[in-house]
């Protein structure tokens, strides 16, 4: 198995991942396993850039193929804000919760529907290359969150053709249509098809 490691600490975004490469010739670590490793700063102005930041920073460091993602939600009426700082939209220290209240406090007043969409943007890269990779789901933002699977903005987001939140959706589920999903099978695809060239 070849190891690759994810640069993230976020364990809703690991276990999503690690699905996602199961019965690859890829063996997913994560910076949970070197949980001493310092928060790397996300201040690129875009997810892609972040993403590039998050991977070469982890790259350099270990050594190791590494991988790192940037993802969050945008809501049309709110000019795509969150965007970038999806996760510390409620101030710097701030939780999924206080996120989500914020999200929801903004909104209010506003007319449904609250069109949105969650993107990710994923990045390789090795001592020879660079690959990146993009997803994203469109759907709904409502006002009464419900299920507790997943994490973040998961049970306020009803993606399009479902009655569902996402944080009602079993990881399966989810997994056929998330945002990181699409950009994380993308990349394990080309991986492997890189692989069997060698
Ligand atoms: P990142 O770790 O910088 O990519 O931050 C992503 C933030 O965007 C998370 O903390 C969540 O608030 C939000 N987010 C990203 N992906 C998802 C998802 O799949 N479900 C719910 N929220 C998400």
């Amino acid at each position: 198995m070849k190891k690759i490691i994810f640069a993230t600490k976020n364990k809703g975004k690991l276990r999503e991942v690690k699905k996602i490469f199961e019965g690859s010739p890829f063996q997913i670590i994560s910076l949970l396993d070197y949980i001493d490793f310092p928060e790397i700063k996300e201040d690129g102005i875009s997810f892609r850039e972040n993403a590039l930041i998050k991977a070469r920073t982890v790259f350099e460091h270990f050594n190791i193929p590494a991988i790192g993602d940037d993802s969050g939600l945008e809501v049309e009426q709110l000019k795509n804000a969150p965007g970038v700082i999806s996760a510390r939209y409620a101030g710097k220290n701030a939780g999924d919760d206080d996120n989500n209240k914020k999200l929801l406090s903004e909104l209010s007043g506003l007319p449904e529907p609250h069109n949105a969409r969650f993107v990710c943007a994923a990045v390789f890269m090795d001592e020879t290359k660079i690959i990146d990779s993009y997803g994203e789901v469109n759907g709904k933002i409502v006002k009464d969150g419900k299920g507790y699977n997943g994490f973040g903005y998961d049970p306020l987001f009803v993606p399009d053709g479902y009655n569902l939140t996402m944080g009602e959706l079993e990881l399966d589920e989810k997994n056929k249509i998330s945002h990181r999903s699409i950009a994380f099978k993308r990349l394990r695809n080309i991986l492997e098809q890189l692989m069997e060239r060698k």
